[in-house]
C-alpha cells in the first residue's frame, strides 16, 4: 500500500509519549498528522514542538472530536482506563472509519503481571463500543515509546496487527513500516489479547534486565 493512500491520521491521546513519538515518525514519512486531546490547546501545542523537532510545520494539534472528524484513520493512544469515556467522546466522528488501537490494558498493582480486561481484550471491548461501522485494528501494543522519538534509532521489533479487516490491517502494517519497524499480520481482532498480555510481560522483561526498550521478533517468516 502506497502511503499516500492512508490519507489524514488523527492520534487522539496525541500529546502522550507513545503517541506522539509516533506521530512524529509518521510526520516525518510524509504523512498527514493531526494530534488529539482533550484540550485544543495542549494538542496543539504538542504539534507545534513537535514541529520544531522536526523543523517542517507537518503537524497540526486540536480537540480529540476535531482531529476524529478530520482524520481518515483514527489511532487511538490513551490509557486503558479512560479508553471508554474518550471513545465515547469521538464516537459521532468514527462511522465508516479505521480505528487503530494501541492501547494496552496494565491492570492491577504491578504493571509487568497481565489481567485481562473484562471484555476479553481492550480491543474487543473497543469494537464493542464503536459498533460494525468501525473497523478497529490493534497495533503497536509491544513498542515502548522510550525511542519513538530518536528518529535515527532502529526500533528492533516486529509490531503484531490484529484485526478482522484485511484491508484495514493492510492500512495499519503500512503505519508500521512508516515508522520505521516490520508490521506482521498477527490474525482476528480476538488475537489482540495476546498482544496486549505481551506489554506486560515485557514491562517484566525490562525491570528484571534493566532495560527499556525489550521487544518482540516473529521468527520463520518470508525474506
Ligand atoms: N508508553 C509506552 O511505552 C507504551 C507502549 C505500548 C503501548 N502503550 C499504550 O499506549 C497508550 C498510550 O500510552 P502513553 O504512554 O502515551 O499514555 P499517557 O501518556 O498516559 O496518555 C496518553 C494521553 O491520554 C490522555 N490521558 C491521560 N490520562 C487520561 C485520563 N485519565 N483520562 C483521559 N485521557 C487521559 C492524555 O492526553 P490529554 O491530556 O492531552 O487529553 C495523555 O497525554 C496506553 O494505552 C498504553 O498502554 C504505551
Amino acid at each position: 500500500m502506497q502511503l499516500s493512500e492512508i490519507g489524514v491520521i488523527a492520534v487522539i491521546g496525541g500529546t502522550g509519549a507513545e503517541g506522539s513519538g509516533l506521530a512524529w515518525r509518521w510526520a516525518n514519512a510524509g504523512l498527514d498528522v493531526i494530534i488529539g486531546s482533550r484540550s485544543a490547546g495542549r494538542g496543539a501545542e504538542k504539534a507545534e514542538e513537535l514541529n520544531q523537532r522536526l523543523g517542517k510545520p507537518a503537524l497540526r494539534g486540536t480537540d480529540n472530536l476535531s482531529a476524529a472528524e478530520q482524520a481518515d484513520v483514527v489511532v487511538l493512544s490513551v490509557p486503558y482506563e479512560s479508553q471508554a469515556m474518550i471513545l465515547d467522546s469521538i464516537l459521532p466522528a468514527l462511522p465508516g472509519k479505521k480505528l487503530i488501537t494501541i492501547v494496552a490494558p496494565l491492570l492491577g498493582e504491578k504493571k509487568g503481571r497481565y489481567q485481562p480486561a473484562p471484555g476479553g481484550s481492550a480491543a474487543v471491548e473497543a469494537q464493542n463500543q464503536a459498533g460494525e461501522n468501525v473497523t478497529v485494528v490493534a497495533a503497536f501494543q509491544n513498542v515502548g515509546a522510550h525511542h519513538l522519538v530518536d528518529i535515527d534509532h532502529e526500533i528492533d521489533c516486529d509490531v503484531l496487527v490484529c484485526g478482522d479487516d484485511k484491508a484495514a490491517r493492510d492500512v495499519a502494517v503500512a503505519l508500521v513500516q512508516a515508522a520505521g519497524m516490520n508490521g506482521v499480520h498477527a490474525g482476528a481482532l480476538q488475537n489482540a489479547a495476546v498482544a496486549e498480555g505481551l506489554t506486560a510481560l515485557l514491562i517484566s522483561v525490562n525491570a528484571i534486565y534493566r532495560i527499556k526498550d525489550a521487544g518482540i521478533r516473529i521468527t520463520g517468516l518470508p525474506a
